[in-house]
């Protein structure tokens, strides 16, 4: 016979950490981050679904501003340390391998090693070839009958980082499946907005779909891609000489995007954990 301390050890208290950079607009925000929690939650009901959120600045923005309390993801980790979870999944809602990734996630886990019986880190949503081909197919499915003069263009981040090559590697598969023009630029990386711009003169397009290829539509995606600055890439794409259709809608609002996730997970809970392969990065 087991006594109450043996009992009450052998059981799994288990969280699932999913991880954003964040984001100030309450819109978006229900519509994709809190619609992934849901999702996951529903999915992996045996799981604690926490947020956190890398930005600092977007943390504290929603502190000051409406009162609204988001962990770093270290503080996520110290509350379920504190709460005594023995098995922790930390899922990435970035798009990318990149800064956010390897700083603010993978290095804050460094603390938290010996710490939980089980850790595991899924991938970002832009990392493995086979994800490239599903976020492909997640965005062309939403536009299924695009004519010949018509494109989406996609708007993501861009980062200085090597996974920036990630964008390029999604331009790829659009060109290679011809299943309509599907065109990736970015804000700070490469492609940029000209690249674009001279893919659409070679194409003969005369109307675009702008589309960020973000998680949220956030700042980015209303005032980098939808502005009313001359700068923005609506005004700049009318400014080419197309027609524009904005639409303000972040990638987590894509069911399809959200099964993407929900995969990461279940590979991450069967030990296939990015950490294995960032280590040596985080260091
Ligand atoms: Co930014």
């Amino acid at each position: 016979m087991q006594n109450i301390s043996n009992i009450s050890s052998a059981v799994a208290k288990k969280a699932l950490v999913l991880i954003s950079f964040g984001t100030t607009v309450a819109e978006t925000r229900r519509l994709t981050i809190a619609a992934v929690e849901q999702q996951t939650q529903a999915a992996f009901p045996d799981y604690t679904v926490c947020r956190a959120f890398t930005s600092r600045q977007v943390i504290a923005t929603l502190r000051e501003r409406d009162g609204l309390v988001v962990d770093t993801p270290a503080q996520a980790l110290q509350k379920l340390q504190h709460e005594e979870y023995t098995d922790v999944i930390v899922q990435p809602l970035l798009l990318l391998p990149a800064e956010e990734f390897h700083v603010k996630i993978i290095a804050a886990l460094a603390a938290f090693r010996g710490v939980f019986p089980q850790l595991h880190v899924g991938w970002p949503l832009l990392a493995l070839t086979d994800d490239l081909h599903a976020v492909a197919d997640a965005i062309s499915q939403q536009f299924p009958a695009l004519g010949a003069q018509e494109a989406v263009v996609l708007m993501g981040h861009g980062t200085r980082h090597p996974a920036n090559a990630a964008y390029c590697a999604l331009a790829y598969i659009f060109d290679d499946r011809a299943q309509g023009t599907f065109l990736v630029g970015t804000v700070e990386g490469y492609p940029e907005l000209s690249h674009v711009i001279k893919q659409l003169r070679q194409r003969q397009i005369r109307h675009v779909t702008l589309l960020p290829l973000m998680l949220v539509a956030g700042d980015h995606a209303r005032n980098d891609m939808a502005g009313a600055g001359a700068d923005s890439w609506r005004n700049r794409l009318v400014e080419a000489g197309l027609t524009v259709t904005v639409k303000m809608q972040g990638l987590g609002e894509n069911p399809a995007i959200q099964a993407i996730y929900l995969r990461h997970i279940r590979r991450a809970i069967a030990g296939n954990s990015a950490a294995n392969f960032s280590a040596a990065v985080a260091c």
